[in-house]
């Protein structure tokens, strides 16, 4: 494989300290002793570096943090020897906050608000983005958009990444989602219902689905649209025509992080310059991956090889 250092950039601008525990049984009114705590550096963006650089790929991971949760993901970016560039801010980076039922397998996410984000904070991110981007680089912007960042903040991101050279992959949903496709971008990665809010389709309606995708690429909102559908795999749609993979039949535990590594399997083969049909495979491998795996752990580098391999025999 190439070398891909210095190809590929993601931004985080809403990270979260994932805090994943379990305990027996939810109940309301009563004190729930929980196992184990684990914490982990969460967040689209960053996720997305994480699993690249768990495929012994290489990301620049530009995100924003302050206060003393703030200081605990930078300390766990730190320890997982990530090259990542920290923005403070003054507001207090939030949890995300995930529990295991252990006597039905049940998983609860509470994803709390993000802290408020001013101007010159989300500016000064776009200014150290533009001093990453490499020419024929990637930029990956994933995850929601913090308060106080504008809705057109990833039509920002992908300007920046056209005029540097750059190809821009958003991974968002709403307004957010709807201005970096009115910008132009070179991938987007919706999942079933970000594609139905997107588009106004009837929910789970396939063919409406893949017909708004390719409406799409033909206004050249996007080059490739690879709707993810979870258990059922995924859907590649770009100029070439329709491409779908299924899953490979894996245990699934937890789906926490599956989207963040589909796109971070993706972009890494396409920087490394594999066709697409083969970051198609990697990308739904790694996502598959990932779902074999309890809480918010991500996926390991030996189960998304495996995988691909599989994929790559029942797809051509
Ligand atoms: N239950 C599952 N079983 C096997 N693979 C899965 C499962 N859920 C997700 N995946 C894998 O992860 C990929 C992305 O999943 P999904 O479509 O749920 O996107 P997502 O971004 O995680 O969803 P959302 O943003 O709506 O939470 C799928 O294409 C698939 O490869
Ligand atoms: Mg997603």
């Amino acid at each position: 494989m190439r070398e891909n250092r210095g190809l590929i950039v993601t931004l985080t601008v809403n990270p979260a300290l994932d805090v994943s525990t379990s305990t027996e049984r939810i109940v309301s009114n009563e004190k729930l002793r929980c196992g184990l705590t684990r914490l982990d550096p969460g967040g689209g963006g960053m996720n997305v570096a994480r699993v690249i650089s768990r495929l012994g790929g290489h990301a620049h991971a530009i995100y924003l943090a302050g206060g003393s949760t703030g200081d605990a993901y930078e300390k766990l970016v730190t320890d997982e020897e990530l090259e990542a560039e920290r923005v403070p801010i003054a507001g207090v980076t939030r949890e995300s906050f995930t529990v295991d039922e252990i006597s039905t397998a049940g998983q609860y996410r509470f994803v709390l608000q993000g802290p408020t984000v001013t101007e010159p904070e989300w500016q000064k991110s776009l200014a150290l983005l533009e001093a990453s981007i490499s020419p024929g680089g990637y930029v990956v912007a994933s995850g929601s958009l913090a308060p106080g960042i504008p809705d057109d903040f990833y039509a920002r991101v992908a300007r920046l990444a056209r005029n540097k050279g750059a190809r821009c992959v958003v991974d968002a949903s709403g307004a957010a989602l709807a201005a970096a496709l009115a910008e132009g971008v070179y991938m987007v990665k919706p999942s079933r219902h970000e594609m139905d809010e997107l588009v106004g389709t009837a929910p789970g309606g396939r063919g409406n689905q893949i017909q708004a995708a390719s409406e799409l690429i033909e206004r050249g909102a996007a080059e490739l649209v690879a709707l993810t559908l979870g258990d059922e795999g995924a859907i590649l749609i770009s100029a070439a025509g329709v491409k779908r993979l299924p899953v490979p039949q894996v245990p699934v535990i937890s789906t926490v992080g599956a989207g963040d590594s589909f796109l971070a399997g993706f972009v890494l083969r396409l920087a490394q310059g594999c066709s697409q049909h083969a970051a198609f495979c990697t990308a739904v491998a790694a996502g598959t991956a990932t779902s074999m795996n309890p809480a918010t752990l991500l996926c390991t580098k030996s189960d998304v090889e495996r995988l691909e391999k599989e994929l790559a025999r029942i797809s051509h």
